[in-house]
């Protein structure tokens, strides 16, 4: 698109710059303007009940990196400590778990287990273990007769089995691919897959993968959360930038798609990969964050950068990808290699703007108010979110210089404060106790939940239809909240008890729900007591 000359005029702290630019040369490839929008996407259902992924799911995903070797336990356990150690859990992201990791078979009766082989303590431990760390787990199976690799049985005609199985090991996420389903209508399949889902009463993440493949952003948000927009963005392994800006093209295309619950996925991010520079993964991750897309990490957190940890844990960033309005952003304009992505309004009034430089030298862009629907004469501040600056107030435009592979990603305001929407951090999702008197007694234990964003959330609202044995209290201390859980064994039996808990929240500044926060209680009662009370 080439555009016509402009003047515009850039003030800075009183200063007035006029400048005229007249973008021109060639057409980027891998840039051209978005096709006229598909028609509005179905009806979201599935978000609506169970009021999970109201912001774009954060985590990590072993395929990019490490495909099907060596995943198992051993490797899990090692990326979930270095979430917590690299900082990467408290900067939001809390999904975790192997993907076609070969972790279970079908036994002869029907039924998923674990291979022990590669995860000796069994899926359900890796699941609470995952869950005591403050992390969610994440899970992963196919629609058809077995996984892509074929290593993994599929879940045709065992949709409710499996999903009962999941719900046992207590997945909170489940990817479910699209190999081997030949003959197979992908939207009953995966409606059927949701019923499953809902027949085994645990809420989870429903993640579609595939690939685009029967346009599932016309029709998933009634029966799931993400869809897979695209093919894999790359091998395992080898991370491949053109490809990976091919597959963000295509997903811009599908911005009309995306909101709150219903998420458009162009997969797991090759920020931090090898033969990604520190600037890719830098605008890389930009991109993610702007088209509203799940941040799920996939490179080895073990081993990471420093440039790397400070891409992937940027809150400012992080704050526009969970921004409560859930809006994909879109491209605007290209001039040359270089493209003005916005058309993200923020939950306090602001919006996210981002220009990508995929040329080979510096480029020098103006942006003029009205070309993101501002008033030319309005006064507004930028703030960079990766210099962490603020500049303003600014009439008529803002003047950005940014580095080959390089991007300014921006939040501009009316207001200075750029405050941060909640971020949620917990300290476990898994409280377990056990009683071992021959009277009734009283136990309790706490989950707390911190929010990382800049205002202070109201107390989380406890569902209904808790057990007669179990209470919760919220009690509020600063940015944090606890939910203490206080049980009582009185007229129990001798067994094994189990509640999910839900707690729901807004968000104080929008006024909009929160995804809704679960998390289990397990109570082993080891001695009768059903015939007593307190
Ligand atoms: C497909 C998916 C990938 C990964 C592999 C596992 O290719 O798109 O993300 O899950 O299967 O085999």
């Amino acid at each position: 698109m080439k555009k016509m000359g402009l003047v515009i005029v850039v003030a800075m702290g009183g200063l007035l710059l006029f400048k005229t630019f007249s973008p021109s040369g060639e057409v980027c490839p891998f840039l051209a303007p978005a096709s006229p929008r598909a028609p509005q996407p179905a009806p979201v259902v599935r978000a609506l009940e169970d009021g999970l992924a109201l912001t774009p799911p954060m985590g990590w995903y072993p395929w990019n990196i490490f495909g099907e070797e060596p995943q198992n336990e051993k490797l899990i356990g090692e990326i979930v400590d270095a979430l917590v150690s690299s900082g990467l859990k408290a900067a939001g992201y809390s999904y975790v778990g192997p993907d076609e990791g070969i972790c279970f078979y079908r036994r002869d009766d029907g039924r998923l287990a674990t291979n022990v082989e590669r995860y000796p303590s069994g899926l359900r431990s890796l699941g609470d273990a995952i869950h005591q760390k403050g992390l969610k787990y994440a899970l992963y199976t196919d629609a058809g007769t077995r996984t892509c690799s074929t290593a993994m049985p599929g879940t045709k005609d065992h949709e409710f089995e499996d999903m009962r199985q999941f719900a046992e090991w207590r997945a909170d996420y489940i990817k479910i691919d699209w190999c081997n389903t030949e003959g197979q209508d992908i939207v009953k399949t995966y409606t059927t897959l949701h019923d499953a889902q809902l027949a085994a009463g645990r809420p989870v993440v429903h993640s579609l993968c595939s690939w685009g493949e029967g346009y599932p952003w016309r029709w998933a948000g009634a029966v799931g959360h993400l869809w897979r927009t695209t093919a894999d963005i790359c091998a395992p392994g080898q991370a491949d930038w053109t490809r990976a800006m091919r597959v963000a093209l295509a997903n811009e295309k599908l911005a009309a798609f995306a909101g709150p619950g219903h998420w458009n996925d162009p997969d797991m991010m090759i920020s931090g990969m090898p033969g990604i520079s520190d600037s890719q993964s830098r605008s890389f991750f930009s991109l993610w964050c702007l088209m509203a897309a799940p941040l799920i990490a996939g490179n080895d957190l073990r081993s990471m950068s420093r440039a790397t940890v400070e891409t992937l844990t940027n809150l400012e960033a992080i704050a526009v990808n969970q921004d409560p309005l859930g809006v994909q952003g879109k491209i605007v304009w290209t001039d040359g290699m270089v493209s003005l992505w916005a058309e993200k309004p923020l939950f306090d009034g602001g919006q996210a703007v981002l220009v990508f430089n995929q040329g080979r030298h510096e480029a020098n862009k103006q942006i003029a108010w009205p070309e993101i629907g501002i008033d030319a004469a309005a006064s507004c501040y930028v703030r960079n979110l990766w210099t962490h600056e603020t500049i303003g107030p600014l009439t008529g435009g803002v003047t950005v210089n940014v580095a080959p592979d390089d991007v300014a990603f921006l939040r501009i305001s009316p207001k200075p404060d750029f405050s941060l929407p909640p971020v949620l951090v917990a300290d476990s999702y898994l409280v377990s106790l056990r009683s071992t008197g021959s009277s009734p007694q009283k136990l309790s234990g706490a989950i707390t939940i911190t929010n990382k964003g800049s205002a202070e959330l109201p107390l989380w609202k406890v569902g209904e239809g808790l057990p007669a044995w179990l209470s919760v209290s919220v009690s509020k201390n600063g940015k944090s909240q606890t939910l203490n859980n206080t049980i009582s064994t009185a007229g129990l039996k001798k067994g094994l008890y189990h509640a999910a808990v839900r707690a729901d929240n807004t968000e104080p500044v929008s006024g909009r729900p929160m995804s809704a926060l679960y998390y289990d209680v397990d109570l082993e009662v080891s001695q009768d007591v059903s015939g007593q009370s307190e």
